[in-house]
């Protein structure tokens, strides 16, 4: 293991220099970052990403351990943090059945199942799916990444994919955790997804709720969809209803929002 105590200078570059920047952090203005290692060589990135309402904060390792579910990658070896790992972000880890993370030095985690060599390459992004051709098309693919959704708890699949104005397409799913305080929705999944790849703003977002037909944003979602996705069209699938378009704003009329804190 004594190489992960050793993270290549091009590690501490692409956590730091290129990944740390990315965060959404107008309210503390402290920058938080976290890389998911997966057997390829692969890292995914995790931002801290905040909200006007504090609470909602997406912490800068979960938002890297859903981004990887969304993405279908299941295979971690280790993760790495820009900031010493907090009993909180070792809880989420730990508790998460899907693993079996040991902390092995105050910034690195690494996942004792894996019986792979890591691989300290310097590879980003993950292969993330082809374009979207029409609406039609992009809830046919939020319809099939709903298959991702980790749902121990609630055996209820969301999905999302999203389209940036210059064609980036991303996932994103429900995850699941023993602690209900954890849980992320897909929508803000592939929010904090989009923050961490530095792919904002979003043009296009497609929602996909097969199982139910008045399947609509949670509260707290139309809350980061306002403050992340303003401009964004949003599309809704909802088991055999036809899609329904609208926005962020019509979804929540009257948000707080961060100006109100002179942010
Ligand atoms: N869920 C979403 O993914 N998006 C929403 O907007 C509503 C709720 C998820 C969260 C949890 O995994 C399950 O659905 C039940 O709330």
């Amino acid at each position: 293991m004594s190489i992960l105590y050793k993270l290549g200078p091009e590690v501490q570059e692409l956590l730091h220099e290129q990944v740390m920047p990315l965060a959404h952090v107008p309210f503390s203005k402290l920058p938080r970052a976290a890389l998911l290692l997966l057997s390829d060589g692969t890292w995914v990135p995790g931002v801290r990403v905040e909200s006007a309402t504090f609470s909602l904060v997406i912490p800068a390792m979960l938002n890297a351990v859903t981004t990887a579910l969304s993405l279908h990658r299941l295979d971690w070896v280790a993760v790495v943090s820009s900031a010493p790992v907090s009993l909180a972000e070792e809880a989420y880890l730990t508790e998460l059945p899907l693993a079996s993370f040991t902390k092995v030095h105050p910034h690195i985690l690494i996942n004792g199942r894996t019986s792979s060599v890591p691989t300290l390459s310097h590879r980003l992004p993950p292969t993330l799916p082809e374009s979207i051709t029409s609406p039609k098309d992009g809830i046919k693919k939020a319809r099939h990444v709903t298959q991702h959704a980790y749902i121990p708890e609630s055996h209820f699949p969301v999905g999302c994919v999203v389209q940036t104005h210059d064609g980036h397409v991303l996932p994103g799913v429900n995850v699941e955790h023993p602690n209900w305080s954890h849980i992320l929705c897909a929508e803000r999944n592939v929010l904090g997804t989009a923050v961490s790849y530095g792919l904002l703003p979003l043009k296009t977002i497609y929602l996909s709720c097969p199982e139910a037909p008045l399947g609509t944003p949670c509260g707290a979602c139309r809350q980061l969809l306002v403050e992340l996705a303003p401009t964004a069209t949003l599309w809704m699938d909802r088991a055999t209803n036809p899609p329904e378009q609208t926005s962020p704003d019509l979804l929540l009329p009257g948000a707080f929002r961060g100006s109100m804190l002179g942010s």
